[in-house]
């Protein structure tokens, strides 16, 4: 198994994968990668469906690389509207003032916000996507530690993966995963330099 630090290193785009299971006792170490994710307040507002045999073809009609389907698991990562619920964010928020990690001051800020009580009310803030985020790309650095190939996928049509997975409105599909013992050994992709990154104070 790679160390994390050998993981962020060595982790490449996997667009090839070989016909090979995944073992299980991976598939969940995946998903604890993702369950253990930092989130603003403490949403945790990731849920994710694991397609893998007959059920990627669910999908074959939103996808628009084919070799999305050709890997033997697909994580479909989605956000859920409730964990943006005023009574749930307050919930999660009194958990950390009891717990003293937020002060009752930072906390009177989000207190303040005018948050939705209808999930019909949510329009998923920009931290969503930050949060769902840190979590796929802990599925990804996991995966890569165990030997695995995964691809980020946005290049697909949500709202018909929406409809084929039947899922609820509550519920919007963002990112396709991808996941497979890789079929390829890709050089590393051009990056800026650490000059082109770092703005000077
Ligand atoms: C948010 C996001 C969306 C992406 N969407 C796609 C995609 O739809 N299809 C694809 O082939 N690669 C996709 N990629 C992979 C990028 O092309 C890849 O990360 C980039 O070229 C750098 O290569 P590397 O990951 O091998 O370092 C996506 C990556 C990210 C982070």
């Amino acid at each position: 198994m790679l160390s994390c630090s050998e993981a962020i290193i060595r982790r490449r785009s996997i667009r090839k994968f070989q016909d090979r299971p995944i073992p299980e006792e991976y598939l969940d170490q995946i998903i604890e990668a993702a369950r253990l994710a930092p989130s603003g307040t403490n949403r945790q507002p990731w849920r994710f469906v694991l397609l893998q045999g007959d059920d990627k073809e669910k999908i074959a009609g939103s996808v628009i690389q084919p070799f999305v389907l050709k890997a033997p698991a697909v994580f479909v990562c989605c956000l859920d509207k409730h964990a943006y619920l005023k009574t749930l964010v307050e919930e999660r928020l009194n958990e950390l003032v009891q717990a003293d990690v937020v002060s009752k001051e930072a906390a009177g800020v989000i207190y303040q916000h005018k948050l939705p009580e209808k999930v019909e009310d949510v329009v998923l803030p920009a931290s969503a996507y930050l949060d769902l985020g840190i979590a796929i790309e802990n599925m990804v650095l996991m995966a890569t530690s165990y030997g695995l190939g995964t691809c980020w996928v946005r290049l697909f049509n949500p709202a018909q993966v929406q409809e084929t997975l039947a899922l609820p409105a509550c519920i919007e599909a963002v990112v396709l995963l991808p996941v497979g013992y890789p079929d390829q050994d890709p050089p590393q992709r051009p990056r800026l330099s650490r000059m082109e990154i770092m703005i000077q104070p």
